[in-house]
């Protein structure tokens, strides 16, 4: 198992990896990952996205789900990719964040992706490398859940920087996590640490915190993997709302304050 990309190398697409001769100028690539599924990886990639672009930054989303793309549901984006000489650009979100991902494609929304692994891994190294990406300070991926195919090609084929890890408070969550945690490591790709999302809910007329999966073994995962818990997230229902809108453009919750530990750390 590999990462041939020379780290130092990594401010630019390799010229080899250029399809069609685009020039893209990607400053940093961030994974957003979790062995887990529902965690909400793509909830954090878009409030990371969120919060970035609100520092000034320049933002693109590639969404690496395939076959549970979530991304332009949550920016609300309908547009479709244009086919241009030299590739594919991505559209815009409402505020500017720059998106590509399979749903965009379809003429169907819900229509299943029923590829099998060659075809989806050719679609993940597409996304790479003919899109037209332009300059970007951060493109953020959300990963698909587990260890599976897709993420590994992810892995192998873009040269990730770092890596956000995703969990979620439960025991079980968190064995799971750990799994991916040690697929970075093989792979030698850093991670940047563990946000915990959905960690409790706040009672909206007291100032109690409800744990509704008792007490969290994320701290815990963390240490044991060497990692820093960067921050946990509660489970707010505003943000499940903008979300089921297409505005998470619009949240402006506790959660986003929280995230910018993630930023911080991103510098
Ligand atoms: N902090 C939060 N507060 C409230 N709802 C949340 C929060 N984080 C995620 N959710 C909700 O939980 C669900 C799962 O989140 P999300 O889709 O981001 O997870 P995921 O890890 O990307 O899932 P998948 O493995 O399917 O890609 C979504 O309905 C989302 O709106
Ligand atoms: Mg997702």
């Amino acid at each position: 198992m590999g990462h041939d990309h020379d780290k130092k190398k990594r401010m630019d697409i390799p010229e080899d990896k250029i399809g069609n001769g685009i020039t893209n100028n990607i400053n940093k690539v961030v994974g957003i990952a979790s062995g887990k599924g529902g965690v909400g990886k793509s909830s954090i990639t878009a409030l990371i996205a969120v919060a970035l672009k609100k520092n000034g930054y320049k933002v693109g989303i590639l969404d690496a789900d395939l076959t549970g793309p979530s991304i332009p549901r949550l920016f609300g984006i309908d547009a479709v990719p244009e086919k241009m000489e030299l590739g594919v650009l991505p559209v815009k979100s409402r505020d500017n964040i720059i998106v590509m991902s399979i749903n965009l494609l379809l003429e169907n929304k819900d229509d299943p992706v029923l590829w099998r692994g060659p075809i989806l891994s050719g679609v993940i190294k597409q996304f790479w490398e003919e899109v037209i990406w332009a300059n970007l300070d951060f493109l953020l991926i959300d990963l698909p859940p587990g260890t599976g195919d897709i993420p590994l090609t992810v892995m192998q084929s873009i040269p990730v920087d770092e890596v956000v890890m995703v969990t979620g408070p439960q025991d079980v969550t968190n064995m799971v996590v750990k799994k991916a945690v040690r697929m970075m490591e093989k792979m030698d790709i850093p991670i940047l640490g563990v946000v915990e999302n959905m960690a409790y809910i706040s009672c909206p007329g007291c100032n109690e915190v409800i744990k509704p999966f008792g007490e969290s073994y994320a701290g815990k995962m963390a240490e044991e993997c060497g990692l820093e818990l960067i921050t946990s997230l509660e489970t707010d229902p505003e943000f499940i709302a903008l979300a089921n809108e297409g505005k998470v453009e619009d949240y402006k919750g506790e959660n986003l304050e929280k995230i910018k530990k993630v930023i911080e750390k991103l510098m």
